[in-house]
Order: C-alpha cells, then structure tokens, then sequence
C-alpha cells in the first residue's frame, strides 16, 4: 500500500498545487492515503478551518502541523473537534488538539499518524525521543508514520535512525527545502530528512521574496506574506507492507505547475 506524504503548504499558491497536481499522482502512483502538513496553509502562518476543509477536499486524509500551529487563532475553534489534523504530540501535556490518531485504511488495517516538534533551534518542548518511545507504548497500529517536524538536519537523521524497526517512516517538514537522502533505513524504516516546498517556486521558503530581501538586508521589521504564482509540490511516496509493519521503498518527488 502506498502513502503520499506532502511537504509544508504554504499560503495559496501551495493549496493550489495541491488542487491542480495531486489528483493525477494520487492516480498514475495508485496512492492510498495522503497526509500533508498544514501549519503554513493559511497565509503563510497557521491554519483556519476553511483551510483545512479546502486541503481535505482536494483529497488530503490527514494534516499535521509544526511551530506555527498556534499563528492564526482561528485554529483555537475547531482543533479539538477536527479528527484529521495533528499537532506536534510532545507539547506540554493539556494542550488542544491531539498529537497523533489512528485510522482505518480503506484497504484494511490502521494507520497512526504522529507528528512530533524538534527542540534544536526552536522553542522547548519535551524530548521528542522519550515523547515517541512512551507513545509506542502506548499505541497499535498496522502502520506508524511520523513526520518529525525540525530545523536540524542532526536531530532529525538521530530520530530516523534510533526509531528504526520500530515505526514504518520518519519523514521531515519544517525547512521548505527538500533533500536527497531518502531511503529505507537498514531495520526497515522509510526516512527523508525533509519532504521539501510545497508552494510559490519563485520566493524565499514559500515566502515574497521582496519581503525576505527586505528584513534580512535591512534588519527592520517587515510583515512576510506568501509567495504568487507558479508553483511546485514536494513530497514523498512512502510504499509500505501491512504485514511486517516497514517500508519497501521511499521515493521523492516534486512537480511544478504554471499558470
Ligand atoms: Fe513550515
Ligand atoms: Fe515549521
């Protein structure tokens, strides 16, 4: 069975990668579930409802977030009644909307998906590492998918690695910038270190690039705010054996759409 992970969406032009480019890979790969991360779908910053149902629409099954979860506060109303969407798990314990869920696969069995925040070069949270062992405790699943949420590239490859065999993929988000290392990792794991952009090709991250240029340049304050026009998708087929609970195979891809 085949999972399509997707990169972090940003603003509108990311959304509309998703409607125009999604449906022919979900066909010609034959994919079974899509899980897409959502925390910079809405501008750029956050998520609103009428984002997400959008992004469901279009076919996403589950979305999870990362640092900027909480940056439209519109997600305060819906987050702990929305079932398909997955904050970071390793926030502090009380807080809204859950860290990982569990669904039924159409073709049988369950899925859980976990989203998990890194704590180099970003705000602390708990350990991620003992947050997951704890939570595998836990948990039954056919299938354990992760998207490990992180600046560092260290951090990231140390979870993929000391999580191996023991949950079917860790995959990246955060950095917008997709790398080459996919692979199955020698226990069975399917890893990449981040599933990349999915948005404006021409910008900074996702962002204007004037915006960007602007602060970084001048070090004044400058409003960001997501980038126009063509735009590219960025993620991972992940295919996976229900039997043994691992990967076979991990392959990245991109494609881009013009206006
Ligand atoms: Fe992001
Ligand atoms: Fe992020």
């Amino acid at each position: 069975m085949k999972v399509l992970v997707i990169g972090d969406i940003v603003g509108r032009a990311g959304r509309r990668a998703v409607r125009e480019l999604l449906p022919n890979i979900k066909q010609e790969e034959e994919i079974d579930f899509i899980i897409a991360n959502g925390e910079n779908a809405a501008g750029g910053f956050g998520l609103t409802e009428k984002v997400a149902q959008e992004l469901y629409d279009y076919g996403v099954d589950v979305l999870t977030m990362g640092n900027h979860t909480w940056d439209n506060k519109e997600i305060f109303n819906f987050i702990d009644d929305d079932q398909r969407l997955i904050r970071p798990y390793n926030y502090p314990p009380g807080t809204p909307g859950r860290g990982y869920g569990i669904y039924k696969l159409e073709s049988g069995g369950t899925i859980a998906v976990i989203n998990l925040l890194g704590r180099i070069f970003l705000d602390g949270v708990d350990c991620p590492f003992r947050s997951l062992e704890e939570l595998l405790d836990e948990i039954e699943a056919d299938l354990i998918l992760v998207d490990f949420h992180a600046e560092a590239t260290s951090e990231k490859v140390g979870l993929g690695r000391y999580f191996d065999g023991q949950v079917a993929a860790v995959f990246g988000t955060h950095t917008h910038v997709q790398t080459a290392d996919e692979r199955v990792l020698t226990s069975g794991t399917a890893y990449i270190t981040d599933l990349g952009l999915t948005g404006g090709i021409e910008s900074i991250l996702g962002m204007k690039e004037e915006d960007v240029l602007k602060k970084m340049v001048t070090k004044l304050p400058q409003r960001f705010s997501a980038a126009t026009g063509d735009t590219q998708l960025c993620g991972a087929i992940i295919e996976l054996d229900l039997k043994n609970k691992l990967a076979n195979s991990i392959t990245r891809i991109r494609r881009e759409h013009y206006n």
